[in-house]
Formats: structure tokens, sequence, C-alpha cells
């Protein structure tokens, strides 16, 4: 078949039963599920047309696509799907703006809107200008992409022209850095043999800002971006940005806030506090498809430096106008040219759920986060490593004994992914093997937290699994 003889009124059709039913069955699918292993698909010499190929693409493998937007997957930072932004991510496949620049269409007015929405959301600065980017990484790599021209810049250096060896000198100075932070680093041609990890509070994942203030003492006025976390995966903690943000600010640093989920405290009256002094924020990274529940892939950056920004990102040629004053387009403004209107889903979503009914999801998110994790503390065989001061719960396994080691919490691990309830993940907190997961998803509930109880308890119980020879 050709695409003019194909209905796309067939496909979207099949497309529309294909995903209600994927969404009627997503409570009881197993949050994660080992991959299944098929023999390659023979590329067909005659298609079959949109209908067909997606009955067939199900049919292959349909019953195998985990719950991942569902209410019990809390492994890693992982959002669900509102209504509003699914309908909005549909529709924008199917007008297939590009928002690269205004010359044919009002995509970028509606993408800017967007981020304005955002921008209100957590009540930033009006200086402050979005960009839309895939997720947490690019927005990572945006901030500390425009902090090194600008560090450049008050050096007589452009980075943007004369690359990143211009500045041997530079240096990233973080506590918990995420690891989308050396990726971006690695990146943006920084390196990540330059990110310098610095001592965290007693107890804590949080920097010493002391700490902090000592170092740039010592590197006396070299260029350095500071990275402050707003949220870290393991126990959910947050830097003192005000502290941080006065800090670097005093010494002529760049200060990156990588606010990838905890930049959604802000938006919950009990919570706003942890976020505090991100105004000081030259760059903020943040994520549409963590807390607000937007499809994969979504993140947006906010700056303040568009000039050296559009230094940066530029993108000129023939047939590609020069960036002509401000605000900058798309194409001089992040990473793409040609790219999808992500805007279109977060907009929508905004405005189907409004302040108040993200408010009402983040601030249960965090509810559900500290219930569970109280209860969490008073079962045997469980200790909570760290107070749950937003929706990350960390814990350790124990026994009599105390502490059990990394293997038996990797075993643990693997049965309840293979009880099918519950997913959660490993990591390591004050050198110690522990378990930990975030709830950031509008589904999940109070009956959540019984079944992941029971799952728990169940896992913890079960022997490990007999290995058996084949
Ligand atoms: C704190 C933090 N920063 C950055 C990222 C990277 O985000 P993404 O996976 O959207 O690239 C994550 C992802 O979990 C994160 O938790």
């Amino acid at each position: 078949m050709h695409p003019e003889d194909d209905d796309p009124g067939a496909g979207l059709a099949t497309a529309g039963r294909l995903a209600r039913l994927y969404l009627d069955t997503l409570p009881g699918r197993a949050p994660a599920r080992a991959p299944a292993r098929f023999a390659p698909v023979p590329l067909p010499e005659e298609g079959v047309g949109a209908a067909e190929a997606l009955d067939a693409l199900w049919a292959r493998h349909g019953h195998g696509f985990s719950g991942n937007p569902g209410p019990r997957y809390w492994a890693f930072i992982s959002g669900g799907v509102t209504p509003a932004a699914l309908a909005g991510d549909w529709l924008t496949a199917a007008l297939d703006q590009n928002v690269q620049n205004f010359e044919d269409g009002p995509a970028l007015n509606l993408e800017r809107e967007a981020l304005d929405l955002l921008r209100q959301l957590f009540a930033l600065p009006e200086d402050f200008q979005g960009c839309c980017v895939t997720g947490g990484t690019m927005a990572n790599f945006m901030g500390l992409a425009v902090g090194v021209q600008v560090l450049g810049r008050r050096r007589g250096i452009d980075v943007g022209r004369d690359g990143i060896a211009a500045m041997p000198d530079l240096r990233i100075l973080s506590g918990e850095a995420h690891a989308s932070i050396g990726k971006a680093a690695a990146m943006a041609g920084i390196g990540r043999g330059r990110i310098e990890s610095l001592p965290r509070l007693p107890g804590r994942e949080a920097v010493d800002p002391a700490a902090l203030r000592a170092r740039l003492a010592e590197l006396g006025g070299r260029p350095v971006i500071v990275v402050g976390n707003a949220g870290t995966v393991t126990t959910g903690d947050f830097d003192d940005l005000g502290a941080l943000g006065a800090i670097a600010r005093e010494a002529g640093a760049w200060f990156h806030v990588d606010g990838a989920f905890g930049l959604f405290a802000r938006i919950v009256d009990t919570h706003r506090h942890l976020t505090d002094g991100l105004e000081l924020a030259d760059s903020i990274a943040s994520d549409a498809h963590k807390f607000l529940n937007v499809p994969q892939d979504s993140g947006f950056v906010f700056t303040r430096h568009p000039g050296a920004q559009a230094e940066i990102f530029k993108s000129i040629s023939n047939y590609l106008p020069a960036p002509d004053g401000e605000p900058a387009v798309v194409q001089h403004l992040g990473p793409e040219l040609s790219r999808r209107l992500r805007g279109l889903p977060i907009w929508a979503t905004l405005h189907a759920y409004g302040r108040s009914g993200y408010a009402e999801m983040v601030a249960r998110c965090i509810g559900l986060a500290r219930s569970i994790g109280a209860r969490i503390d008073g079962l045997p065989g469980f200790r909570l490593l760290a107070p749950v001061r937003y929706n990350v719960v960390c814990f350790e396994l124990i026994d009599e004994s105390g502490p059990v080691g990394e293997a038996e919490t990797r075993a643990f691990l693997d049965r309840l992914t293979a009880d099918g309830r519950l997913f959660i993940g490993p990591s390591i907190f004050l050198g110690r093997p522990c378990v930990r997961f975030a709830i950031l998803n509008w589904r999940t509930g109070e009956a959540d937290l019984d079944i992941a109880i029971e799952a728990l308890n169940a896992c913890r119980q079960a022997p490990p699994p007999a290995v058996t020879a084949e």
C-alpha cells in the first residue's frame, strides 16, 4: 500500500483503540518486566496500511508493554501521563509544526506561552526565558553551555567561536550532581574530569556551603560553574540554594540549578521553602516528563542571558537568518533546528488542571511518600535511611546483625520486580547499599501504598530464588 491509498482516519481509530486497551489494562500491568526476545522482522515488500500495521505491532509486542506510566512504577524519577498531556501529544504529531522559527506559523508563539505558563507556575522572575528540550539531561547541557559562554565573555573569550579549549581552567563544582551533569559536561566539551564533588552536610546529600566558599577562594577567580541540586535522586535532598547562589555570585561563578523534579516543590505551600533562593540562579533545568506528567520526551530550561545563549546555539546560513534581537527563535535558542512543538502538551495539561490541580497532585505524591516511608520504617527487615523530605523514600534492608549487603539487596529487588506489583531500584547512600523510589505519578493513590507494602513484605520474606541447572 502507498500512503496516498491509506485512510488516516483508520490508522488513528486503531491507535485510539489500542491506546484505550493499554490504558484500561494499565493498573493491572506489571510496572516492569523483562523484554521477550524475538526473531528479526522481515521488511515487507508490500505494506498493509496504518491500521493493519498497528494491529500487527500490537499482536507482536502489545502484551509485553510494561506499566511504565502506571501507579507503581517508582524506580528512577518517572512521571505518568495526564489525559490532557496525552491528547495534546497526539495533536502535536498530527499538526507536525516545525517550531524552529516564526516564518511559517504560530507554533513558536504557542510554545512561548507554554513556557511562560511554566514560569508563572514556578513563580520565577520575568527575566527568565524558557526553552523546550527533550529532558533534564539536555536542560542541564544547555545550562552548562550558556554558563561557559557567559564566563568566557567576562574574560574576553568567545567559546561559541573558539571552543572550550580557550578556557582550560574551567571547573564545575557540585555536591550530589545527577549523572546527566557528567554527560552534559562531556557533550559540551568541558569534560567529566573537570567536575569536582564538594563535601556534603553530615548525613545529607546537600552540599556544605562553607566547603563551596572555601573551594571558590582556593580557585581564586578561575571560571566556575556551580551546580545546585534541587531534589537528589537517592534521598530527595535539596541544596541550600540561597546560600549557594549568594556564594557563587560573590565569586563571579555561574549558578546552575538542576530542578528536574525538585522545582515542583515550589508549587506546594508546605514545601516551597526547599527552593528558597532559586531566584539567584543563572539557569534552571527541569523536566515535563517527570512531575508535570507529560509524555516523554519533554524537558525545559530557563536562562536569563539570551544574548550569550544565542552566541552558543545560533545557526546561520544563506537560508537561515541571523538572530535579529530578542527574544531569539528556537533555531538560535536551543540545541535543535527542526523539532516538534513540545510546548503543546505542556500548554494543554496546564490549562486542563491549572495551578491548583498540579499543586494538589504534587502535594499528594509528597504525602504518599511520607506515609509509606513511615510504614516501611515500621516493618521488620527494613529501616528508613533518610527522612522523607520530598517525594523520595530511601531505606535499607536489615537483619538481626544489621544492614544486609549489596548482594542480598539486589536479590530482594529482583524478587520484587519479578513479583510484578512494584518497581523500585537500588542506590548507595553514605556508602551503604540502599533501596530508593520516588512517587510522582498522578495515578498513584493510597491503595497503591497497601499493595506496595504487601509486595515489599512478601519479597523480603521469600527465600532467594533457587538456582536451577539447565
Ligand atoms: C535530578 C535529575 N537531573 C537530571 C535528570 C535527567 O533527566 P532526563 O532523564 O529527563 O534526561 C534526572 C533524571 O532522573 C534527574 O533526576
